[in-house]
């Protein structure tokens, strides 16, 4: 009676009786050793500007949480008629109702997921809107204040403008960002590494890099990747060969016999949006946990080449996720994930938990 109750309040959750005991099969384990949570959120479902693309995006996220799932931790959040969508495909344990109004989720969100700070989200997404930038963002730190989710919040108060897709970490002791955080804060670059080395508790090496986007977002995790503690792949630019001297440079001399490895021919296609260029061919753009590096693929000839390169060149377990339904709106898999650990991880994986969705059937 007790279990078959107890089954019922629990919806979907599987629960096993291991030697007398109620155990329940969560999807997550936020106990699992060195694993991150993985953020990433579903349009609006009257958001005009992702209307075009919305079904591609809801199917990549959908991809993206189950290759994730028993590796990390996952949690996808969305709206009412999300949420509707996912739960036919994704168990009812990692969605969690919420409205982003960003979908990119690496950007005003927080960075650093040992330590985490919140600098404050620059305008260049908001067609130099400071307003919108700074109204997206509190509406996420709301929301997930409320969840107990705690952060540093002191470079956002001091004034400090960073996008999360300008910080590309080893999570160890290295970033790299690129020279649009000098124009934004106007810093030189001396006294933005000793900043960042100052805010980014635990990182000792930082980098700067000149943009290949001077145009647009200029964020670093379009350019380079970490594949291990000190190794990376640096997005191919044979294009500009001063561009690629300099990055290649600046990476060299602040990291200490770093190794490097060049991503493939820089695939052009079109754009979603004609002011953002696209991400499509760029497998940089991946996320790196502890265990594991989860990256972008295209159907791109050179795809299984560079994962083998990848492989041999880290002991992290390399995921391909396939990116082409949502790179053409410049972005992919890091850019639209969120990396979270420890009690914070905890409190937002419990939320989706809690979040039950009886209303939809
Ligand atoms: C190549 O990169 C350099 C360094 O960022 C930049 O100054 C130059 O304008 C670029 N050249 C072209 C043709 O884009
Ligand atoms: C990878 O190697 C580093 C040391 O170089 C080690 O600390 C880490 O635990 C290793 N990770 C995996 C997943 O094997
Ligand atoms: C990747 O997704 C696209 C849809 O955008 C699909 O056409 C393609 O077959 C997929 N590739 C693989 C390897 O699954």
């Amino acid at each position: 009676m007790y279990d078959l109750l107890s089954f019922a309040l629990l919806g979907y959750h599987v629960v096993t009786l291991v030697s007398g005991y109620a155990v329940n099969q969560f999807t997550n384990n936020e106990n699992r050793p060195g694993a991150h949570l993985i953020v990433i959120a579903a349009p609006r479902q009257y958001d005009t500007y992702y209307q075009r693309n919305y079904f591609n995006i809801l199917q990549f996220d959908i991809d993206y949480a189950m290759k994730v799932m028993g590796k990390d931790n996952i949690v996808v959040l969305g709206d009412q008629y999300a949420i509707q969508i996912l739960k036919r495909y994704l168990p009812d344990d990692i969605l969690l109702e919420s409205e982003m109004e960003d979908i990119w989720m690496r950007d005003p969100t927080t960075v650093n997921p040992y330590n985490p700070v919140q600098f404050r989200l620059t305008p260049a997404s908001y067609e130099e809107n400071q307003r919108a930038a700074d109204r997206v963002q509190r509406a996420f730190s709301s929301f997930f204040k409320n969840l107990g989710v705690q952060f540093d919040e002191t470079p956002k108060y001091d004034g400090y403008l960073m996008d999360g897709g300008n910080v590309v970490d080893n999570y160890n002791d290295k970033i790299v960002v690129t020279d649009r955080f000098l124009q934004d804060n106007q810093l030189t670059k001396a006294e933005a590494k000793q900043m960042l080395k100052e805010l980014y508790r635990g990182v000792d090496k930082v980098a700067i890099v000149p943009t290949d986007d001077p145009e647009g977002l200029a964020h670093s995790d379009g350019m380079v990747m970490f594949i291990n503690s000190n190794a990376a792949m640096i997005t191919n630019y044979n294009y500009n060969k001063t561009l690629k001297k300099l990055i290649t440079k600046e990476l060299l001399d602040e990291f200490p016999g770093i190794e490097l490895i060049q991503d493939a021919d820089t695939w052009t296609s079109k754009a979603y949006d004609p002011k953002i260029s696209s991400a499509c061919g760029l497998m940089v753009n991946g996320v790196l946990t502890e265990n594991f590096l989860y990256v972008p693929t295209f159907n791109n000839p050179t795809d299984i080449s560079i994962l083998t390169t990848i492989r041999g060149k880290t002991n992290r377990t390399v995921v391909p996720i396939n990116a082409s339904r949502v790179c053409e709106m410049g972005g992919s898999v890091r850019c639209l994930s969120w990396q979270q650990t420890g009690e914070n991880a905890r409190k937002i994986i419990e939320a989706a938990r809690n979040d039950d969705y009886f209303w939809l059937y």
